[in-house]
């Protein structure tokens, strides 16, 4: 049966129908901003999909941890047609990218800065992020007063981050903000030295993880008895398809989550008080706004 089906992606894949969305592969493989249509995306999409399915390389599976870390550090210098300047360039102008990101990401920071409230982590308390690409989430809650740590897995990352904090500094702004290299598999480890935490968030990075129960896991360690775990726009299933082809110009993976799998895994990680913030009727599409407690 299945390899009925990979014949079958094989011909579609070949087919005059894919024609478009095969010549859009080949291009944007050397120009990750090929200017692309949604509907240009998704042929681009479609076809790749088809293509490594007949190969057996879709659904990705990720077997070796090293690779996958080397490919997220990777990330920033490999990006097809892109020099590192101009991906630091705009990381660091994060989230003031076009109009509709920038409102989505600004939105974003206040529903993530609204759930923390309400969930009793005031302004002081200690924040630690997973997955901080160049910071501007730990910025932003540091200037709300939070005392935060970001991490990441990627060197080049937290270099940039920092000077986020530097900047800040030069201003006179008095601050805590903390960047740290580590994977959030065994972040617990990455922070070890500081006190625990009264609440560890993830935003849009849970799906980058080689091994994300473990992240779960490991932020679990890092949390003061009571305290949150918050997880934040994380993709719902369908994005493992819509990635696809990012993901594969990147040479990373992305992922996206059914949320009985994410609720299963919190539980067996030890969390409790698991709450859906926001996208109760999820629908498969829509993203995940979960929090989850370590019991007091
Ligand atoms: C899509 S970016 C999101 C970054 C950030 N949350 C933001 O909004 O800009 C994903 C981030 O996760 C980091 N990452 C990927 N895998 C990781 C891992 N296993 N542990 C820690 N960070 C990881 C990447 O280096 C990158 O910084």
């Amino acid at each position: 049966m299945s390899s009925l089906l990979k014949r079958l992606s094989a011909q579609l894949a070949e087919s005059p129908l894919l024609r478009t969305g095969k010549s859009l592969w080949e291009r944007n493989q050397t120009d990750w901003n090929l200017p692309l249509s949604k509907a240009q995306k998704l042929a681009a999409g479609l076809y790749i999909i088809l293509r490594d399915h007949a190969d057996g390389r879709f659904p990705p599976t990720f077997q070796d941890q090293q690779k996958a870390y080397q490919a997220e550090i990777d990330y920033n210098s490999n990006l097809p047609g892109l020099t590192p300047d101009s991906v630091m360039d705009a990381n660091l102008r994060k989230p003031f990218w076009g109009q509709r990101i920038m409102e989505r990401h600004l939105q974003d920071f206040c529903r993530l800065a609204g759930d923390l409230r309400r969930l009793g982590v005031a302004p002081g308390s200690r924040l630690l992020e997973l997955g901080c690409g160049m910071g501007w989430m730990a910025e932003f809650f540091a200037l709300l007063r939070y005392d935060v740590t970001g991490t990441s897995i990627a060197p080049g990352d937290i270099q940039a981050a920092r000077s986020r904090a530097s900047t800040l500094a030069a201003r006179g702004l008095a601050v805590r903000l903390d960047f740290r290299v580590g994977p959030m598999e065994s972040v617990h480890e990455v922070v070890a030295d500081l006190p625990p935490f009264d609440a560890v968030f993830v935003y849009e990075a849970l799906h980058h993880a080689f091994d994300w129960g473990q992240g779960l896991d490991a932020s679990f360690r890092c949390l003061r008895p009571g305290g949150w775990f918050l997880l934040a726009s994380e993709p719902n299933r369908v994005h493992t398809a819509v990635s696809y082809r990012v993901a594969r110009l990147s040479n990373t993976h992305e992922i996206g989550f059914a949320r009985g799998a994410l609720l299963r895994r919190l539980r067996s990680a030890g969390f409790r008080d698991i709450r859906v913030l926001r996208h109760r009727l999820g629908l498969g599409v829509r993203t995940h706004w979960l929090a989850a407690r370590r019991p007091a």
